[in-house]
């Protein structure tokens, strides 16, 4: 089959767009807004864009609090989502009103970043501490404005829990993450495959 986006006309019961870029991690975003109050909030528009400096990046679709809270104070944490967090994770993406702190609404432990003014899960395994360096409404093939709200970080440090550090790795297995597939679905990692890219002489 084929259908082209302008009518969308998939034919299917939900639009299968996000379970063909799947899956995608989980940036499991915290912020405080300039008012004090502490949001977490899980973004599958999420990911590594650069790693010299480290930078990512998470999406909003519309202007939610956690775009708002990274626009008025300028950092952003992001936490790593194992799978022994998936309730918690789910708990926090409610749509709660603004000043809502969602650490306390899924039960989890709110800790403030080290070199950022952000708040982290102090449960999870990996944590990301990020400064915003730009925040971009996405424009569409038109140059129009979208609702889609890109927000870029430069990593600024990361917390590593040893428990997942296994051989100087971190250890992927042992954080076991949860993605987000399409629908209302989720993905763990099954065996990881080690494969090297391949060599061409004279390149890197
Ligand atoms: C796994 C998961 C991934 C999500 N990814 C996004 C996303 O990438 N962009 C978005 O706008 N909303 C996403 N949402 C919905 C937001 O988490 C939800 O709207 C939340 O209430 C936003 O919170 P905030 O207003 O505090 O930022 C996602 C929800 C879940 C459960």
């Amino acid at each position: 089959m084929f259908y082209d986006t302008a009518s969308n006309a998939h034919g299917m019961a939900h639009d299968p767009f996000k379970a063909i870029v799947a899956p995608r991690p989980i940036g499991w975003i915290g912020t405080k807004g300039r008012d004090g109050s502490q949001n977490l909030s899980p973004y599958s528009f999420f990911n590594a864009v650069g790693d010299h400096p480290k930078m990512v990046m998470f999406s909003s679709s519309g202007r939610k609090d956690s775009l708002r809270n990274a626009e008025e104070t300028g950092v952003f944490t992001t936490s790593f989502v194992s799978r022994s967090l998936l309730m918690q994770m789910s708990q926090s993406s409610a749509a709660v009103p603004y000043g809502t702190d969602e650490f306390a609404l899924a039960g989890l432990t709110a800790m403030d970043g080290r070199v950022v003014d952000a708040p982290y899960v102090a449960e999870a395994v990996a944590v990301l501490e990020c400064r915003v360096t730009m925040v971009t409404t996405l424009p569409d093939i038109e140059g129009a404005a979208t609702d889609s709200h890109a927000v870029f970080g430069q990593v600024m440090g990361i917390h590593i829990d040893e428990r997942v550090i296994s051989n100087g790795r971190f250890d992927l297995a042992l954080a076991d993450p949860i993605l987000r597939a399409g629908y209302m679905d989720y993905a763990g990692i099954s065996p990881l495959i080690e494969l090297a890219r391949p060599r061409v002489s004279g390149r890197g």
